[in-house]
């Protein structure tokens, strides 16, 4: 397996399920990780956990919705690290399996996108000059088939429409940073069993997450601006 060692990765919304563990996998692979988490107790105790097995886990504050909590965590990586390789724009909310699009509650839907499509938006902002600066920046924009247009159906209005946006960012974000050499991909981990997945999903975490460490851990030469679910490509 080849070693990251030196390099920096920053998850968002890591103190929990898929988030926490593509924290623990990029760890291992040499990854320095800065995990994030809105709550900043919930995220030094998933460190600390990460920590103890000799892991090196950094915690920081972050909500994605707000614009100082952003700005608080790229000044903290370019103080303590001067640059960013990999940004896992994994938090998101709202998976409203109980809305049609019909009736859907717009302030529903306008919160979704405010975390799930804004967020990793003004997170990817902030983060551009620290992720071209060490030559091999990624961005992994964690999405879902919800957000496939080709087998959109009618459900999960707000958090369907906040993917399908955030695959459209993945596009042009994949095609203004090809020459500074930044891939960035979106990736569907499947159905798995976290607490926005439910118990029944039949995928582990580990499952879930090795697709996303995979596009995290592309060559230099790697596929950008795609759709992907365990290295293979989706249909937008
Ligand atoms: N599980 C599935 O079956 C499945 C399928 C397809 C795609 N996905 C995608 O996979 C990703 C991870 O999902 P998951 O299943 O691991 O969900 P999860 O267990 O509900 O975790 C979501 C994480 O996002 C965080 N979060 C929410 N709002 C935030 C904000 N404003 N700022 C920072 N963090 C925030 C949550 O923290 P708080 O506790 O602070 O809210 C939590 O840590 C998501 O992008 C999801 O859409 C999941």
């Amino acid at each position: 397996m080849e070693s990251y060692a030196e390099r920096v990765a920053l998850v968002t919304g890591a103190y929990r399920g898929i988030g926490l563990e593509v924290s623990r996998q990029l760890a291992r692979r040499g990854f320095t990780v800065v995990l994030t988490a809105r709550d900043p107790r919930k995220g030094e105790e998933a460190a600390a956990a990460l920590k103890l097995g000799g892991l090196s886990v950094v915690p920081f504050p972050l909500d994605v919705t707000d614009r100082q909590s952003v700005e608080a965590a790229r000044l903290f990586v370019e103080e303590r690290f001067g640059r960013l390789d990999v940004l896992v724009n994994n938090a998101a909310i709202l998976y409203d399996s109980w809305q049609r699009a019909e009736t859907a509650d717009l302030e529903t839907v306008r919160e979704a996108f405010e975390t799930n499509t804004l967020g990793a938006w003004r997170t990817a902002q902030a983060f551009l000059p620290l992720l071209t600066r060490g030559g091999h920046g990624r961005i992994v924009n964690v999405s879902s088939e919800s957000g496939s247009l080709s087998s959109m159906g009618g459900s999960t209005p707000a958090y369907s429409v906040s993917k399908v946006a955030l695959n459209a960012l993945t596009r042009m974000l994949a095609d203004e940073l090809h020459a500074a050499r930044v891939l960035v991909n979106s990736v569907c981990p499947g159905w798995v069993a976290t607490e926005m997945g439910g118990a029944d999903a039949p995928r582990s975490v580990e499952e879930g997450a090795e697709g996303v460490v995979w596009a995290a851990t592309l060559p230099d030469d790697g596929p950008t601006g795609g759709f992907f679910r365990d290295g293979r490509p989706l249909n937008w």
